[in-house]
């Protein structure tokens, strides 16, 4: 042990306090505390010294010690201080909120491909007068087959399978559908309302069919009813082709064919030209060589349709369509499976 004096206490102090100056982390700190002020620092050295000294001294160098020591101890806890503050700036500065930083971009959905070219044929229709309309999806046999002029046991039954629901009214009556087709609104717009109509309904349709790259159980179908006195077969031409023009390009062709739909009379199916090839082409994926592409069922309506809702045979006529929107959207867009459509692939939705 060293024999204290004044000027080593002093000389102690200066270089402790200038050794702490110099310390910025409170690791070093810690050291510094320990090498001066711990049970073996050399502070506590030289104060433990002075039990040796006589009494006069040690009152002299005691005072001096014991300035010194709290001195330091004084400087201690500044520089702690210190040292947090720094540290909690320094945090702070890490982990601030940058303001200018770009959020997580939340994902933003699309209309499904056939919402979309339901819009696409309905605004086409609307832009030429019609007005949408909609109806029940679970239908009444007596509008999507008897008001269409499709009574029980009528053969043309055959072209709708069908999926019956277990219900019928109070009377025991009515056996119910999933509606085979949009056409029963036909009736009930007209039960509704007196010529002129011109409306087109979109809507999902049911069959009971095994599904393949052309049929699916649940599919849209837009049907369309213009009714007025003097409506022609020319006004359902010329507006189909209109139609076919807008959606298809401007130098499209149309063909009208017969066909049968028993609440039609004449009945047609309207093909256009393929505008893949010219025709011809046997390997061509949308006509295979026809150049010819059927795009919907329409035709004049049925008297007995016009009959069944009171409508004066005499005075009205009007012409009916069909359109399937998944068709013209597979023929638009190239699809060669309808299943592609409702399996919620996001990777063929996100194409559109
Ligand atoms: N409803 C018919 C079907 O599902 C399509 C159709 C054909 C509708 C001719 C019509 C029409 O309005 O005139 O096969």
């Amino acid at each position: 042990m060293t024999q204290p004096s004044a000027q080593s206490i002093e000389q102690l102090t200066q270089q402790a306090t200038q050794e702490l100056d110099r310390i910025n982390d409170l690791e070093s700190l810690d050291q510094w505390r320990i090498s001066y002020l711990g049970r073996r620092g050399s502070l506590t050295n030289v104060l433990r010294g002075l039990s040796q000294l006589d009494l006069e001294q040690r009152r002299e160098l005691g005072a001096l010690g014991n300035q010194s020591k709290n001195l330091l101890d004084e400087r201690l806890a500044q520089k702690t201080q210190e040292i947090d503050q720094a540290q909690q700036v320094q945090a702070f500065a890490r982990d601030r909120i940058d303001v200018t930083m770009l959020g997580r971009p939340t994902p933003i959905g699309r209309l499904h491909p056939t919402t979309q070219i339901v819009k696409e044929i309905t605004d086409a229709f609307v832009s030429m007068g019609f007005s949408i309309v909609e109806g029940p999806e679970v239908e009444w046999d007596h509008y999507n087959f008897e008001m269409l002029n499709i009574p029980e046991g009528h053969p043309a039954r055959d072209m709708w399978n069908s999926m019956w629901i277990d219900y019928r009214n109070e009377a025991g009556q009515q056996p119910m559908l999933l509606r085979t087709h949009t056409s029963p609104m036909q009736a009930r717009v007209m039960e509704n309302t007196q010529p002129p109509i011109r409306v087109v309904v979109p809507g999902k349709c049911y069959r009971y069919e095994a599904t393949d790259a052309t049929h699916e159980w649940h599919f849209y179908q837009i049907e369309g009813l213009a009714v007025d006195e003097g409506i022609t077969f020319a006004d359902l031409k010329g507006t189909l082709y209109e139609f076919a023009r807008r959606l298809f390009g401007e130098e499209r062709k149309v063909r009208f064919r017969c066909d049968y739909f028993p609440f039609v009379e004449p009945g047609v199916d309207m093909s256009i030209d393929c505008f893949a090839c010219q025709g011809g082409d046997n390997r061509c994926r949308i006509c295979r060589g026809s150049g010819w592409i059927e795009i919907m069922g329409a035709g004049m309506v049925h008297p007995k349709v016009l009959a069944s809702v009171g409508y004066d045979t005499e005075k009205y006529t009007g012409f009916a369509f069909g359109i399937g929107p998944e068709r013209v959207a597979m023929l638009k867009y190239g699809i060669d499976d309808i299943r592609h459509f409702y399996t919620n692939d996001l990777r063929f939705l996100r194409q559109f």
